[in-house]
């Protein structure tokens, strides 16, 4: 399976900027604060400092990292998000609880995150070896691909949709990846 050998992989990529400030001095305690910060400011209509500092601080290696390795951790949140949300469809799928149209709109939700799930790997690939553009354009698409999901449910009105909180969650770890990428490109030393 991809999935373990894959999170292997991505945990080497982390723990190196880690060994290779360790002798120095501890890390910048408040750079996730710092970062949401700046994002928050940055884009004061679609960015949360509280979704921000929240999905980040629990994830213990985001306290020893550096702006690079947060970007990471939110993707690498998207991709453990965005593969759970499949397995939930499936779940619905076969629930039987829906009726046609919510079976269409699953089906087609299931679609755009079995593409988000491969374009979030890839763009994890192409971010370890500082392609940001290519990196932002894949994480656009995937965050284009949760408000595809929930706006297709939206044609019918009055009814909740129970992909919502995912389709929220999936848009708001991509736009935490895509504002780093967006200062890692306008500062590359940082
Ligand atoms: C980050 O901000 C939170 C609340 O906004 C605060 O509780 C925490 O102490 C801050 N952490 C650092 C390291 O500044
Ligand atoms: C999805 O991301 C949120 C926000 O970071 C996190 O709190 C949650 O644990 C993740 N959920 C899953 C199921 O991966
Ligand atoms: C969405 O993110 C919030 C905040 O991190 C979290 O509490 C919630 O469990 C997440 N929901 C899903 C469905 O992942």
């Amino acid at each position: 399976m991809w999935n373990c050998s894959f999170f292997a992989f991505l945990f080497f990529f982390l723990i190196i900027p880690q060994q290779n400030c360790s002798p120095v001095t501890s890390p910048p305690a408040d750079l996730i604060n710092t970062t949401c910060k700046q994002c928050a400011d940055k884009y004061p209509t679609t960015f949360s400092y509280d979704f921000c500092t929240t999905s980040l601080e629990p994830i213990p290696i985001s306290h020893v990292t550096n702006l690079q390795g947060l970007a990471l951790i939110a993707m690498e949140l998207a991709l453990e998000n965005a593969t759970n949300t499949i397995s939930k469809i499936e779940r619905l799928l076969s629930s039987g609880e829906f009726d046609t149209f919510t079976l269409w709109c699953l089906k087609d939700c299931m679609e755009l995150y079995r593409d988000g799930v491969s374009m979030l790997v890839t763009s994890i690939g192409v971010f370890m070896i500082e392609q940001y553009d290519v990196a932002d354009l894949l994480l656009s698409a995937v965050v284009e691909t949760a408000s595809t999901c929930e706006d297709g449910f939206k044609e019918r009105q009055g009814e909740a949709f129970p992909l919502t909180a995912q389709n929220d969650n999936l848009s708001q770890l991509g736009d935490i990846a895509l504002c780093i990428i967006n200062l890692l490109s306008v500062a590359p030393s940082l």
